[in-house]
This record gives C-alpha cells, sequence and structure tokens, in this order.
C-alpha cells in the first residue's frame, strides 16, 4: 500500500498506475521537503508525472492543497522514507532527484549503504538519469559528519570510491560538478536558500545512468 497526501489527507493506495498510465514521462523527487519544487516543474511540465517522495506529510500540507484547488492532475506526494519504500515504486521513472538531502537519506547517497543506495536505484527505469545535490563540511556539519561518519568529499572520493559503490547499484557515475552560487539559485526552494546561499562552500551534484 502506498500512502498518498491528499489534501492534507493520507490516503493508501495500491492502484497508483490508474493516475499515470497516460504518462510516458515520470520523475521523482526524494526527499522533496514541502513539495514545491515538483510542484513548480508540474506546473512547466503538464506531460510529465511528478512524485514527490518525503517521511514528513505535514511539511507538504500547503502544496498538497494547491495542488487540489488547481486541479494539477500530473503530480502527487507520497509519504515514505527510502527505507520504507513501496515495491510499486520499482522502474518507474525516468528521472530521480534527491536535492539537499539530510539523515539517512544524505549518508545513503555518500557512503556504502547498498540497503539505501539499492532502494534508490530501484526506482528508475533501465537507463534512468539519477541526480543528486548536496553538500557538507568539516567547516558548516561538523557534528552530522562525525555522527554520521560521512567521508571527506572531494572530486577524487567521488570519482573514485564512490563510483566504485554506486556501480554496485546498478548506477554509473557520469559526471561530477562543483555547482556554482547561480545554478543554486534556480532550485528556488526553501533549503537551497536556508543552507547555501550567502555561504561560500562547495555544492556537488553527481549525474549517474541506471545501467
Ligand atoms: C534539507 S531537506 C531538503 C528538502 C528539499 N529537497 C529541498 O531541496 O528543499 C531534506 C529532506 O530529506 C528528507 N529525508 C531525510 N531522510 C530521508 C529518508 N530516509 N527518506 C526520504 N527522505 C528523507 C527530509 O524529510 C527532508 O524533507
Amino acid at each position: 500500500m502506498l500512502r498518498i497526501l491528499i489534501n492534507k489527507k493520507i490516503i493508501e493506495s495500491n492502484n497508483l498506475n490508474k493516475l499515470f498510465e497516460q504518462y510516458k514521462i515520470i520523475n521523482i523527487d526524494l526527499g522533496t521537503g514541502n513539495g514545491k519544487l515538483v510542484y513548480d516543474l508540474a506546473l512547466k511540465n503538464p506531460d510529465t508525472f511528478f512524485i514527490g517522495i518525503d517521511p514528513t506529510a505535514s511539511n507538504l500540507f500547503e502544496y498538497s492543497k494547491k495542488i487540489q484547488k488547481h486541479k494539477i492532475k500530473n503530480i502527487i506526494y507520497v509519504i515514505s522514507s527510502i527505507e520504507n519504500i513501496n515495491d510499486d515504486l520499482n522502474n518507474l521513472a525516468d528521472k530521480v532527484y534527491i536535492n539537499f538531502p539530510w539523515g539517512s537519506l544524505l549518508e545513503g547517497i555518500v557512503k556504502d549503504m547498498p540497503e539505501i543506495l539499492n532502494k534508490i536505484s530501484s526506482l528508475g527505469k533501465s537507463d534512468a538519469e539519477f541526480n543528486f545535490t548536496f553538500a557538507y563540511s568539516s567547516l558548516h556539519e561538523p557534528a552530522e559528519i562525525q555522527k554520521r561518519q560521512l567521508p571527506i568529499l572531494s572530486s577524487d572520493y567521488l570519482l573514485s570510491d564512490l563510483k566504485d559503490i554506486y556501480l554496485k547499484a546498478n548506477l554509473e557515475i557520469e559526471t561530477c560538478v562543483d555547482l556554482t552560487p547561480t545554478e543554486i539559485n534556480v532550485f528556488g526552494t526553501l533549503w537551497s536558500k536556508k543552507l547555501f546561499l550567502g555561504k561560500s562552500r562547495d555544492i556537488f551534484r553527481i549525474i549517474s545512468k541506471k545501467i
């Protein structure tokens, strides 16, 4: 059963296919926060179906109400952590985004945690694009690095050790770039502003493909 947020209420459903069977392209935003990014993308791309996933339903109330009010058909919010994600979402997405993750979601994309990375990888069709944007540093998040034993981020780590870790989950890292503040601005999400604007720091984006 999938838990879908509709107008501030969580509805259990096992018949998702009906919602998006007419859409050729499906994109998933994992750890979607307040859901604004996929809401904006759904308005701009009516031919694509968007699924925002997050464990915290209350943060999604504002945009779930807007979806109902404006009768937007090409988006849903699923309430779940990646750890408890339902198999119904397997092999569905053409693109999977993760933006500014924290907690176990962040750990799962930067460390060797096959139980999480395999679940993330499962969301995509073969050839799907996985687009992860994240940052942490010993200057800004020393406690989190220590608590979760996060590796020190560098292009070397991302393109060697992490590349091998991703391959075990059938994800091939294609590019790894350091984003500029202007590129971060484009997100326009709460967390892109809260975490990064006005701070000088490395923000990494990894683009990988499911093989
Ligand atoms: C800093 S917020 C970023 C939200 C949004 N992506 C944005 O850019 O505004 C991190 C999000 O990751 C979600 N998250 C943390 N652990 C998660 C997990 N294990 N599975 C799914 N989402 C998770 C949190 O609930 C939170 O909404």
